[in-house]
C-alpha cells in the first residue's frame, strides 16, 4: 500500500478504514480480520465513535503485529483543555489496551459561536497534544474539522503545527480554502466520509463516468480524493467493498473528469460547517 510522509517523518498509509458506526464487537473483529486480510493497516476512530473498547479487543484478539498498524484516535469537544486532554489520551489507550497512538487529532475546533475563547480553548487543548507528542504517547498530532481561520490562530502558540487534518471531503464538497491551505501549510489533509456516507454513490454523473470507466464509483470518488492529496478512510463492514475501496491502482482520472467532479454541488455527506455545529451529538 502507498504511503505519504507526514511533515514529522512517520508514514501512513494513503487508505485506511474509517470505523464509525461499527460498534458491534463481533462485526468489528470481524470487519478489523478481513480488512487485514485485504492490506488495510490504517485504523481510523474517535472517542465519540464509542467503539474504541471494540477495536482494542479485536486488535488484541488478532494478534495483529503493532508496528505494521496506523492507529487514529480523536479527542472529544468534551476533552478539551490542558489537563483534559492528557487524561482523555490515557483513557483511549486504555480502551484500546495499546500503549501509543499513531495519530491523535482534535475531534471538531471549539468555535466563536460557542465559544467567546474558542482560541485559547483550541490553544490550551493543542499544548496538551503536543506533551502527549513530546512523552511518546502519540506518534503524529492533528487536529479534525478545522478551517484556516482555526488553523491560524493555533498557528500563533503551537510550537509544532498540526501533521494532519482529517475533514469532510467528497465529491460535492471540495473545501477549496482549506484544502489549500494545508497543501500550502504541509499538513497533511483527510477525507472523513470519503463517499459522502454512502449518499453520494447514487449521483448520476458519478455512477455513468464510473460505468463508462468500468470502476466502481466508489473507486472513482476516492480516486478523485486521493488525486487532490487526500487520505482516504471509508468505512464499511462488508468484505467485498472493502477490497473494492482499495482497488484503486489500474485505472486514472483525466484531467478533464477531475474537473466535471471539481464542479459537482452537494450530493450527499454531512456537509457540516464546524462554525455552525451547536450541537455535537451524533457527530
Ligand atoms: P456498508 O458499511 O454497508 O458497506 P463513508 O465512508 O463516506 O462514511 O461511507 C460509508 C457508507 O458507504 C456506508 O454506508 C457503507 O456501507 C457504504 N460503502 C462503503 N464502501 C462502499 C462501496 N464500495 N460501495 C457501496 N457502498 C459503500
Amino acid at each position: 500500500m502507498e504511503k505519504v510522509q507526514l511533515k514529522n517523518g512517520v508514514c501512513i498509509p494513503v487508505a485506511g478504514l474509517g470505523t464509525w458506526k461499527i460498534t458491534d464487537k463481533q462485526e468489528m473483529y470481524v470487519t478489523i480480520e478481513n480488512a487485514y486480510n485485504c492490506g488495510y493497516r490504517l485504523f481510523d476512530t474517535a472517542a465519540a465513535y464509542g467503539n474504541e473498547m471494540a477495536l482494542g479487543k479485536a486488535l488484541k484478539e488478532l494478534q495483529l503485529p503493532r508496528e505494521e498498524l496506523v492507529i487514529q484516535d480523536k479527542l472529544w469537544t468534551t476533552c478539551y483543555g490542558y489537563e483534559e486532554s492528557q487524561e482523555a489520551c490515557k483513557r483511549t489507550l486504555r480502551k484500546l489496551k495499546l500503549e501509543y497512538l499513531d495519530v491523535y487529532l482534535i475531534h471538531w475546533p471549539a468555535s466563536p459561536k460557542l465559544y467567546e475563547n474558542w482560541s485559547m480553548i483550541n490553544a490550551e487543548t493543542w499544548r496538551g497534544l503536543e506533551k502527549l507528542y513530546a512523552d511518546g504517547y502519540v506518534r503524529a498530532i492533528g487536529v479534525s474539522n478545522f478551517k484556516p481561520h482555526h488553523l491560524e490562530e493555533l498557528s500563533k502558540t503551537a510550537e509544532i503545527l498540526p501533521h494532519v487534518n482529517q475533514i469532510e471531503f467528497h465529491p460535492g464538497m471540495l473545501q477549496v480554502e482549506t484544502t489549500a491551505y494545508c497543501l500550502d501549510k504541509g499538513i497533511q489533509f483527510e477525507a472523513s466520509s470519503p463517499l459522502g456516507n454512502g449518499q453520494v454513490l447514487t449521483n448520476d454523473i458519478l455512477c455513468e463516468m464510473a460505468e463508462s470507466k468500468g470502476v466502481s464509483t466508489a473507486a472513482l470518488c476516492l480516486k478523485w480524493e486521493l488525486k487532490h492529496g487526500a487520505v482516504v478512510i471509508p468505512k464499511t463492514t462488508n468484505e467485498n467493498r472493502l477490497k473494492e475501496n482499495l482497488q484503486l491502482d489500474d485505472f486514472d482520472l483525466a484531467e478533464e473528469e477531475m474537473g466535471i467532479i471539481d464542479s459537482l454541488s452537494f450530493c450527499g455527506g454531512l456537509g457540516i460547517d464546524p462554525d455552525e455545529v451547536t450541537n455535537f451529538d451524533g457527530l
